[in-house]
Formats: structure tokens, C-alpha cells, sequence
């Protein structure tokens, strides 16, 4: 058996560094899963042009990655202002509901995107501006503007996201904006809809029925990024059909000692569910500007792996950085060594044992018992799929046969599942022997390997569940 397959998936940020089809293609080609566009500061035509280019591009590669498409959500932002300010320790900023760059009394302003602001914080708050960069204590409120001092000092640039951590901020979960977004994300094949400081599982139903308006079959992934989210997060993940740990705004919202436990609670929470994961943010954030990751990222890297996140999440260093397609190549090399020292094993735990359920397992065993053999699927609807993988069959490959196109790209998210997309016969045998052939021609597997398949069979017009052991020819 070809013994590259990699469960962990890889999804990168497309950005200026990454958007030339010569280096979409290296990463494509790397081993990339996923393409994600981030909303934050792209425009409708960029995102139409960057769908169509990814597209034309997997299709050269022989290999169609996901696209997902990052909504903003309720974001709390700073004004335009002119140029870059220096904020000094000390010096008061006013925050203005309405208006802009007018002071008092020589006390410089702002304006937000969030005219309830001055009843969401109290005397004594602090509010972040910028990733946490700077910080500023509310001094005193008026109606129509807060006056701050700087408490931690640093640069201001135009449009920066301000977090109020602990507080619940009271805008839609879904912008207009975001709406604009996700019409023309709908059109253009997304995949996946991740949505940003998801707070409860309600703004996730909310997105489901505008993608059901916009025709879409996209799957929505909700990004966790606030105390709020993780206060709601078994409801959270029961409404998604993926979670998000978004560890840039998590840890500026809560307390950062407490990401790890957070991510790792997280990661086993979806496992339980059968939800897939994605461990998101800072990964490999030396590598934006140097070739090579720093110690300390590359253990971050495998503690993700070893908690069997279903992907990492590549931001800044794939959409600007210096180095994106060795960020990829990096993540790869860790992959492929602790996936290779993880012993033969899979969960007991996270399944409802319903008799079908009681099968996928049985399958599993039946896979690691024989060692070296993976499992085939076959899946209109890819129901069972995620159960499958929630098993977390480590040394097993899912290979994964849909007719749905959509589905197949969906499929690469999974955690150990490599999807194929392909056409089914009426003759289910034929079906599978075709589906052996393709996974020999692309090497997958040899002459004599064992596979494991799991598919149903029509005997005397009864569609029969079987488990089949199958050796190459
Ligand atoms: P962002 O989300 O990159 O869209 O801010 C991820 C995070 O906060 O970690
Ligand atoms: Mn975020």
C-alpha cells in the first residue's frame, strides 16, 4: 500500500502571496485540501476571479480542493483614519457612535461600526483594539461617545477590529455585507461557509436558511472565537457541520493561558459528535517571514495532530507571507512523522451505536486486525462518512467513492478521508472493481493488498449492508 496518505488536512488562505496560478498550482500540488478566501478585506470580483482561477487550476493538477469562503460576521471595526497613528501610554482617545476624527479638547477620536457601544461597556472596561495590540480603558461615557486612556500603547491603522472580551455584542450575526458575500460565494461553488463569532447555534440555522435562498448545498462551518460561542458550544456544534477553533480572536477574548485546553476540549468535543474540526490561526506564523518554522510552532503543529484535529489552518502565512508553499511542505513533514508513529488504534467512544454504526467499527477493526488495507465507501450523501472518521482509524485510509461533485470536495475536510469523485454503475460490482482500478492506477495500493469495502448489495431486490474483503488483482 502506498503508504502517503495523510489523515490531517491542510487548508491554506488565498491572499496576494498565494493568487498567481503558479503558486496555486505548487500548493495545490503540495497536498493543499482547501482553499479559503477571506472575506475580510476582499471585494466580490476578487472572490469571483479567485474561485474560477482555483477551479481552472485543480482541474490542470488533476485534483479539486474545497473552497470556503470566510464570512465576517459581527465584527465591531475602527473607522478610516488618516495615515498611521501612534498611540502613547497615557493619552486619551475618544470613541465615537457617530461621526468621525473630530476632538475635544485636543483629545483625539475614532468612530466604530457599533453605535450600542457605550451601553455594551462600563467605567473601568478595557477594549482591545488591533489583535490586542493596543489596549484602552473606558474613563467615562456619554451618550454619543466614550472617552478611553491608553493603557497599552502601539500603532492605529484604518479599519482594525476592536474585541470586548467577555461582552456580548448586540449586531446580527449576519451582515449585510456578509449576505453580499455569500450570494456571490453561492454562485461560485463554495463549499464551505465559515461563519465569524459564531454565538449561538441560532446565527448558524440563520446562515443555513439564507444558503437554502441562495440555492446552495454548502456546508457551514462555525468559527469559535469568543467567550459566548464556547458558553453555546455544545448547541453550537450540534447545528454546524464543522467547527472553527479560531485561537487569533480566542485569545484575545479569553484569556490565552487558556487556548490549549480550549482547543483540545474543543477538537474532543467534535470527535464526539462526529463534526469535523479545524485548529485555526498563528500555526506556522514565523514562516511569514522566514523559510523554516520556529520549534515551539513545529510542537504546536504535532499537539494538533496528536488531539486529531481533522485540518490545520494556514492565515497570514499562506495570504502574505513569504514562504506559502513551504508552510505547506512544512505542515506535511509533521504530518507524515507523527501520523507514523501513532500506533494502529481508533476511538471506542463517540458513536450512538446504532447497528449501522456498529458495523463502520466493526470494518475498522476488521482493517487494523489485517493491517496495511484501507476501507472503500460508497456514498450519494456522505451520512455515514463523518461517523466513519470519528472512529479516527489511525493507519486506515477512508477512501471515499461519491457520483456528487459538491460532496467530494466537501469530503476532503475529513479527517483520514480521501475522496474520489466518480461515476456509478448500475452493477454495483462493476462500481467497486472500476473504483480498485482507479486506486491501483493512482497507486494507492498494490497487487495483493487487502481492501476492506463497506456497500450495500441487491440481492433478490433487497439492498443487503456488507462488509467485503476484497484482495488486489
Ligand atoms: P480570522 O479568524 O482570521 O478571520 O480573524 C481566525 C481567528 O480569529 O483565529
Ligand atoms: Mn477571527
Amino acid at each position: 500500500m502506498k503508504t502517503q496518505y495523510r489523515h490531517t488536512k491542510i487548508i491554506f488562505t488565498l491572499g496576494p502571496a498565494t493568487e498567481s496560478e503558479e503558486v496555486l498550482e505548487e500548493l495545490i500540488r503540495s497536498g493543499a485540501d482547501i482553499c479559503r478566501l477571506n472575506m475580510a478585506h476582499a471585494t466580490n470580483e476578487w472572490c469571483e476571479q479567485m474561485a474560477e482561477r482555483v477551479k481552472k487550476v485543480g482541474e490542470r493538477v488533476g485534483k479539486d480542493i474545497a473552497l470556503m469562503m470566510d464570512v465576517k460576521g459581527p465584527e465591531i471595526r475602527t473607522s478610516k483614519i488618516e495615515g498611521v497613528w501612534e498611540l502613547m501610554v497615557g493619552e486619551k482617545l475618544d470613541i465615537m457612535m457617530r461621526g468621525n476624527g473630530e476632538s475635544k479638547g485636543g483629545v483625539r477620536s475614532i468612530s466604530v461600526n457599533y453605535p450600542e457601544m457605550t451601553e455594551a461597556v462600563k467605567e473601568g472596561d478595557v477594549i482591545l483594539v488591533d489583535s490586542g495590540l493596543v489596549h484602552l480603558k473606558v474613563l467615562e461615557k456619554k451618550p454619543d461617545y466614550i472617552r478611553t486612556e491608553v493603557v497599552i500603547g502601539g500603532k492605529l491603522g484604518s479599519k482594525r477590529h476592536i474585541n470586548l472580551p467577555g461582552i456580548r455584542v448586540n449586531l446580527p450575526a449576519l451582515t449585510e455585507q456578509d449576505k453580499e458575500h455569500i450570494k456571490i460565494g453561492a454562485k461560485n461553488g463554495m463549499a464551505f461557509f465559515a461563519l465569524s463569532f459564531v454565538r449561538e447555534a441560532k446565527d448558524i440555522e440563520e446562515l443555513k436558511q439564507y444558503l437554502k435562498d441562495c440555492n446552495s448545498n454548502a456546508r457551514v462551518i462555525a468559527k469559535i472565537e469568543d467567550q459566548c460561542g464556547l458558553k453555546n458550544l455544545d448547541a453550537i456544534i450540534e447545528a454546524s457541520d464543522g467547527v472553527m477553533v479560531a485561537r487569533g480572536d480566542l485569545g484575545v477574548e479569553c484569556p490565552f493561558e487558556q487556548i490549549p485546553i480550549i482547543q483540545k476540549m474543543t477538537v474532543e468535543k467534535c470527535i464526539l459528535y462526529g463534526k469535523p474540526v479545524i485548529v485555526a490561526t498563528h500555526l506556522l506564523e514565523s514562516m511569514t517571514y522566514a523559510p523554516v518554522p520556529t520549534r515551539a510552532e513545529v510542537s504546536d503543529v504535532a499537539q494538533a495532530i496528536y488531539e486529531q484535529t481533522d485540518a490545520v489552518m494556514l492565515s497570514g502565512e499562506t495570504s502574505v507571507g513569504k514562504y506559502p508553499v513551504q508552510c505547506v511542505e512544512t505542515i506535511k513533514k509533521v504530518v507524515a512523522h507523527v501520523e507514523s508513529i501513532i500506533p494502529a488504534k481508533h476511538n471506542e467512544g463517540p458513536l450512538i451505536l446504532s447497528g449501522k454504526n456498529k458495523m463502520l467499527r466493526s470494518a475498522v477493526v476488521l482493517a487494523q486486525e489485517i493491517g496495511n488495507t484501507g476501507i472503500m465507501v460508497f456514498t450519494r450523501r456522505g451520512e455515514s462518512i463523518q461517523k466513519l472518521s470519528s472512529l479516527r482509524p489511525t493507519r486506515c485510509p477512508l477512501y471515499v467513492f461519491t457520483d456528487d461533485h459538491l460532496l467530494s470536495v466537501q469530503l476532503r475536510l475529513l479527517w483520514g478521508v480521501e475522496p474520489f469523485y466518480i461515476k456509478f454503475f448500475k452493477d454495483r460490482n462493476q462500481t467497486i472493481e472500476e473504483a480498485v482500478k482507479l486506486l491501483k492506477e493512482r497507486q494507492y495500493v498494490i497487487e495483493n493488498d487487502y481492501l476492506i469495502v463497506l456497500t450495500n448489495i441487491l440481492v433478490s431486490r433487497k439492498s443487503i449492508d456488507t462488509i467485503q474483503l476484497r484482495k488486489v488483482e
